[in-house]
């Protein structure tokens, strides 16, 4: 008796509202993996990680031809945590630019003002500018007018906008320049691989007509056809220009216009460290100075007598 009572108690004081019959069904379905977190976690993950293995060496194959093959990757003067830009690199690499690239890319980001001290001299920046005539206006006539091209203007586009480049380029966009090597896997180094990965196409693969085989381009078939050749430049300080000198050039001059910013990121980085290892270290001396006679105290309690 007393324990029908402490039962009716019980399910009183748990579940005052809900009714016997499903509180029965609740019973019956409960699954008995539930009853066992360490269990159920360990069957999940070991069926996620079977399923991603199985899908990333199903998928390696497809790879190769969907998503190119992957650039090597090759020892950059500036990758180094401590290491700059190779800035010969990129006055070379700005030559090579200026006279192959920037006939289908444009460079919207960069603005001659930004070679000053980077590649160039502030007189050399400006009389590379006046080159290039700019559209300025309204005059006080309200008339729009050309003028030679300013420290402040950025780099002059090659075509007008993207209709034109399309049309010029038989239906495919240039992509413009200024962050290709941070929007592409591989940065620099596709990039490199890129220009001078063109080979002829291997047995069995067809590539259409206006499209060149690059086994580095997603889809191995790019609409940009192979451009640097030995000698397409003249380097002016004696370098000699085989196709992968430029390559190389170009690259570090498009992973400078990515990131301008780098050199002095660098920089700043190493002195933050150096700052905050020697704060880091006076902290830890204070602390244990401070505590030294906190913690060697010896507390001593004397009862009255
Ligand atoms: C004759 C015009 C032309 C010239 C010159 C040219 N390109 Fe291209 N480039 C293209 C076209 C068109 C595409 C788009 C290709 C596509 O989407 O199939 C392209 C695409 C690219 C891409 C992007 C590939 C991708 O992953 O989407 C890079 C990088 C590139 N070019 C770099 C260069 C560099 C560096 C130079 C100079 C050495 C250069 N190009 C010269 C026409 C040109």
């Amino acid at each position: 008796m007393f324990s029908r009572l402490a039962t009716q108690s019980a399910k009183r004081s748990v579940h005052p509202f809900v009714k016997p019959t499903v509180q029965a069904r609740f019973a019956s379905t409960k699954s008995a993996i539930s009853s066992n977190p360490m269990q159920f976690g360990l069957v999940t993950a070991a069926i996620v990680g079977t399923t991603a293995t199985a899908y990333m060496y199903a998928d390696a194959s497809a790879n190769m031809a969907d998503e190119g093959l992957h650039a090597p990757h090759y020892p950059w003067p500036h990758s180094g945590p401590l290491s700059t830009f190779d800035h010969a690199a990129i006055r070379r690499g700005y030559q090579v630019y200026r006279e192959v690239c920037s006939a289908c890319h444009s460079l919207d980001r960069i603005a001659w003002r930004n070679l000053v001290g980077v590649s160039h001299t502030e007189a050399e920046a400006k009389a590379m500018a006046e080159e290039f005539e700019y559209q300025d206006g309204p005059d006080d006539k309200g008339e729009m007018f050309a003028r030679p091209g300013k420290l402040s203007d950025y780099m002059p586009q090659p075509y007008a906008n993207e209709e034109a480049a399309r049309a010029a380029n038989a239906g495919a966009l240039p992509p413009d320049l200024s962050l290709i090597t941070k929007a592409r896997h591989g940065g620099e180094d596709y990039v490199f691989s890129l220009l001078t990965g063109y080979v002829d196409a291997p047995g069995g693969i067809e590539v259409r007509e206006g499209l060149n085989y690059n086994p580095y381009f997603p889809g191995g078939a790019i609409a940009m056809a192979r451009v640097l050749f030995d000698g397409v430049v003249e380097y002016e300080d004696g370098t000699p220009a085989t196709t992968s000198q430029m390559a190389k050039d170009v690259s570090t001059f498009l992973a400078w216009a990515a990131e301008p910013e780098h050199d002095d990121r660098k920089k700043m980085g190493m002195k933050a460290v150096i700052i905050l290892t020697g704060l880091t270290a006076m902290s830890i001396w204070l602390k244990r100075f401070k505590w030294a006679p906190i913690k060697s105290r010896k507390i001593v309690y004397n009862p009255p007598k």
